[in-house]
Parts: structure tokens; sequence; C-alpha cells
């Protein structure tokens, strides 16, 4: 090969009559009587080349299966008719991995593709998922770096409950002793602040969800902010701008991928701050006049959240949930102790919750207080305790499920095309 390798995305800009050669996997194979038709595709994208009978190449480009691996040679034409209205007239094709049968077909269920995962990363689809979701955690750091927020990493071995025991995945330690897997870094962040100040994390958060739902992994990415001096509002400001932040990029970066996934592209540009605020009590008197019943107390599931996200034609904020329907750690109003200084920020087109946070109890008695009230153990929290000691201050932060959030980005049905390989109540292979 003598031409200079480019990516398939520089070579579909090259103008007619431009030598050329890219080098990928075969996307497919078409056969004419006189003529072969290879597509090539690449992380930038695909391109199709076409040996005809006077191509020395023909019979090596009769021989490549779907998903070879190949260098091919040619010349730039301008034809309509080929995917990004280029091909190459190819001279040359060399095969450097030659694929046995490929075992994923176009019919193939959602359970087949999960089970050759490997495998099925490969399609456009997921690519183009994952390069939104590439754009969104860049965008997530961009965010915070400009905010004045350190980042920060914590560990994923905890000893005790952050989000209720339900969930806890146990492991066994090395010296035999039961620890488990974090649910959320938000105690270790709370323990920055007192010299950071501002700090965030993205790192993996482990749930032991038994239920089987379009939102739910066992290992999500979470991205995690804590701040002192602030309050529940002030949280929720950097909320909308760290969203609308991630939003502007993804449009801004990856519109090709979008429209590829038939994305609403109008809906996510109504993603701009200010976002509706609802309290939790208008939330149960809309849901009743939807006729959904919600018992004052219960938390929200994804089937109200659903009936809600028809309100609103972007992002919302859900606050003042009742004690009991939140962790222990959240701060209770002062001027309503029944519920707390919380929000939630749902996403609209009946996604819900991609963020969950508020302030903090910020008083060791009534941390303490609360520990007990919710049937835990304070001995088992001894070190959070130990935070409000020394130098309490107020403080609040968030979290925000980066699957979930690249689920509604890409307009998606299901949160485990959101991640590479995904873990659920069923699945840890491959
Ligand atoms: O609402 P959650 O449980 O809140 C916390 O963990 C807080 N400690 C965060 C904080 O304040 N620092 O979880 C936060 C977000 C949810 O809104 C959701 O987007 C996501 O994490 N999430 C999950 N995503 C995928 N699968 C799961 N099983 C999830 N559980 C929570
Ligand atoms: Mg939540």
């Amino acid at each position: 090969m003598r031409t200079e390798i480019v990516p398939v995305k520089e070579a579909l800009k090259l103008p007619q009559g431009s030598p050329v050669a890219v080098r990928g996997w075969v996307y497919r194979r078409r056969d004419l009587k006189k003529k072969a038709f290879v597509v090539v595709r690449d992380s930038t994208g695909i391109m199709q080349a076409v040996f005809g009978e006077d191509s020395r190449a023909l019979s090596e480009a009769r021989k490549v299966t779907v998903e070879s691996s190949v260098v091919v040679e040619g010349i730039v034409r301008d034809d309509p008719r080929a995917p990004g209205g280029k091909e190459i007239v190819g001279t040359g094709i060399e095969i450097i991995g030659l694929a046995e049968n490929f075992p994923i077909r176009r019919d193939a269920s959602r359970e087949f593709l999960l089970d050759v995962r490997h495998l099925a990363v490969r399609s456009r689809r997921l690519t183009s998922i994952f390069k939104v979701r590439d754009t969104a955690f860049q965008a997530v750091h961009e965010f915070f770096r400009s905010r004045g927020f350190y980042e920060v990493h914590c560990p994923m071995f905890i000893t005790a409950a952050v989000e209720g025991g339900a969930t806890l995945f146990e492991v066994k330690y090395v010296d035999g002793r039961k620890v488990y897997l974090t649910q959320s870094s938000q105690f270790y962040l709370e323990s920055l602040i007192f010299s950071l100040e501002k700090v965030y994390t993205v790192a993996p958060s482990f749930r032991a969800e038994k239920s089987r739902t379009r939102r739910h992994l066992t290992e999500f990415w979470h991205a995690e902010a804590e701040a002192a001096w602030a309050h529940l509002g002030d949280m929720m400001k950097i909320e909308e701008e760290l969203i609308a932040h991630i939003t502007r990029r993804v449009l801004e970066k990856r519109r090709e991928e979008l429209e590829l996934l038939g994305r609403d592209i109008e809906a996510l540009k109504r993603v701009e701050p200010p976002f509706p605020r609802i309290s939790y009590d208008e939330a149960l008197s809309i849901l009743e006049d939807k006729g959904v019943h919600v018992e004052w107390g219960e938390d929200l599931g994804a089937d109200e959240e659903r009936v809600l996200t028809q309100e609103f034609d972007k992002p919302f904020f859900l606050y003042g949930f009742p004690e009991k329907a939140k962790a222990f750690y959240h701060k209770n109003d002062p001027k309503r102790p029944e519920v707390t200084l919380s929000a939630d920020l749902l996403a609209p087109e009946g996604y819900g919750e991609i963020i969950g946070g508020g302030e903090r109890i910020e008083d060791k008695d009534e941390l303490i207080a609360k520990i007990k009230k919710f049937g835990l153990n304070p001995e088992d929290y001894q070190w959070y305790i130990d935070l409000r000691r020394y130098g309490t201050v107020p403080h609040a932060g968030f979290g925000l499920g980066m699957d979930r959030l690249v689920m509604w980005l890409t307009g998606i049905d299901h949160i485990v095309d959101a991640i590479p390989f995904p873990r659920t109540v069923n699945r840890v292979y491959p």
C-alpha cells in the first residue's frame, strides 16, 4: 500500500479523483456478477468500496467476510447512492484478519445481543450511544472544573449503608470481614468539603437491585458533588446548569449520532435553565387529577414519575419529599419538619429521576436522632457523625446517574444500552 491511510470521515471529504486508503472492519459485502461492494467501518464512520472486473483486487474482495479487518486502497468517486455520497473505486484490498461467520444477525433478540455483548458493541447504534456517553462524561468534568470543584476519589469498599440496607452488596474482605460495595460516595465527599470546600467525583456505585426495570443497573456510574456552605437552592441551580451544559455539548458535538439514533433534537434544545420546580405536594395533586393516588409520605416510583413527566417539556425538579421517603442523612425543613430539604431532578419524555440530592443534617444530635429514628445504629456511622463534631457547616450535594442521563439524551428505551457492559440482576457476563 502506498497511499496514506486516513480515517473514513476524512476520506469522505476528499474530492473526486483523490487517491485514498482506509482501514477498518467489513460492515457488509454485496456481490454482483461483475463487481463487489465492500462497506468498511472505522471509529469515525462507514464508506463503501467498489471492486470492478478491471480491478486486480476483485477476487480478494470476494473473499472478505463481515467483520474481517481490512485495508482498502483506491480512488475517491462521487456517488449519491453510496453512504456519505462518496465511494472508493478499489484498486487493492488487504485482509488483515479474516473473520469467522459473525454470529449477530439483523433479527437478533435483545437477550442474544446481550449474551454476545463483546461483539454487539461494534454496532453503529451502540457506537453512537457510546460517543454521546463520552461527550457527556467529558462535559461533566469541564463543568465542575470551570466552577472550582476539585475532583476526588473515594473508596468502593465500605462498612455501612448510605442508601438503605436493602440494596447493599456484601463482599468478603481479605481478612474475612464483611464489607460492602459503595452505593454512593456521598459520605466521603462530605468529609472532604471541610478542606476542599467544593468536590466532585465520577465513579461506579453499586446497588443490589432485585427488580428488573428499564432504568436500574446493579453497577452504575455516578457523578456526585458536594459543597460546603451550600443550601438546597444553590445546589439545584448548579444541577440545572450542569444538565444544560452537558446537553449543549452533546448537541454541539454529537448531532450526527443523535440523528442516527432518531433522537428528537428539538426536545434537547429546550433543555435550558431555569427548570420548573414543583413540590412533592403539588406532584401528588397533579397525580390525583390524573387518577393516580399516592399516599402522602410514600416515595414516587417509575410509574408515577412517568405520569408527571407528561406535564413538562424539559427537566424539572421535585422538591420537599417527606422524611420517610428519603434516606436518613437528609436535613428536615425547620419550617416544616415532616418534609426534607431534598430535590430530585426528573428528565422529561417519560424518563424520570436522573438526580437525587439535597441539604445534609449538619447538627450532631439531630443526625444521631435521625439515625435512630430510621432504625439504624449510630455505632455504624461513627466517622460520619464525627464530621459534625469538628467545625460543622451547612452543606448540600447531589448524585447524577450517568447511565440514566445517557439513556435520556440518546432517547433509548432501556438503560442496558447506555453502558458498554451492563450489570443487571441477571447479567454479569460478558
Ligand atoms: O437518588 P440516589 O439513590 O441518591 C444517592 O445515592 C445520593 N447519595 C447522591 C448524593 O446526593 N450524592 O441516586 C442518585 C442517582 C439517581 O437519581 C439515579 O439517576 C442514579 O443515581 N441511580 C441509578 N442508576 C442506575 N441504576 C441504579 N440502580 C441506580 N440507582 C440510582
Ligand atoms: Mg433517588
